[in-house]
């Protein structure tokens, strides 16, 4: 199998969900997509991570993104595990959580990292876009979990490049100012951002968030 990097096309697979049969590439369409891996059910940090999306589904709706969970159990298990999910963390699951009992999927998408563990995922996300193409990857260990509104922060971020040619600077959330891309030249700049820029250097060129 070979690395999985930003840019590549996303693997398509089917696979059995807690919503039936997903073919992902269909079930994505248009829109963009967020894939991560669940080490194992009935785990504790899953089932928190799990709920928190689910809490958090509107907000990926508004940006146009389309959730998946997996977890290398059957669906059998899974259907079993969402009513703890639900009872425990105050929130029904709302997306799809795909079965992965042969690894299949795992395995596509280099979840499986064989030192830290022979037979669990760790917990990888994974941003796609609408051209299929990964645009994100982060691997946490099994013990930590994610930060969902990191998560979302990245796609705010990848959506503010794709529509704006804008970069986001460190620490930067939503409504701070943005970086005007390096691709973008000075000509083409002035045509995008005719209020101008502050550029403390030629290379740093800052202005505000385009979409607010
Ligand atoms: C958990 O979700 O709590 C977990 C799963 C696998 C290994 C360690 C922790």
């Amino acid at each position: 199998m070979a690395t999985l990097r930003l840019g590549d096309i996303a693997p398509d697979f089917t696979q059995d969900s807690t919503e039936g049969r997903i073919e992902f590439h269909k079930w994505l369409g248009n829109s963009w997509g967020v894939l991560f891996s669940h080490p194992k059910d009935f785990t504790p940090v899953c089932t928190t991570e799990l709920g928190a999306t689910a809490k958090l589904k509107g907000e990926f709706d508004k940006r146009n993104v389309k959730v998946l969970a997996i977890s290398v159990d059957p669906v059998e298990s899974h259907k079993g595990w969402v009513g703890d999910i639900e009872e425990t963390q105050g929130a029904a699951l709302n997306f799809p959580l795909i079965a992965d009992p042969e690894k299949k999927v795992a395995d596509l998408y280099d979840m499986i990292h064989p030192n830290a563990n022979d037979t669990l995922t760790v917990r990888s996300v994974f941003v796609i876009g609408p051209d299929k193409k990964v645009k994100l990857i982060i691997t946490y260990p099994a013990s930590t979990g994610r930060n969902i509104d990191e998560i979302l922060r990245v796609i705010d971020s990848l959506q503010l490049t794709a529509n704006y040619s804008v970069a986001t600077p460190v620490n930067w959330n939503d409504g701070d100012d943005v970086i005007i891309a390096s691709s973008v030249s000075d000509d083409d700049a002035k045509a995008k951002f005719p209020q101008g820029w502050d550029a403390p250097k030629p290379y740093l060129r800052i202005v505000p968030q385009p979409n607010k």
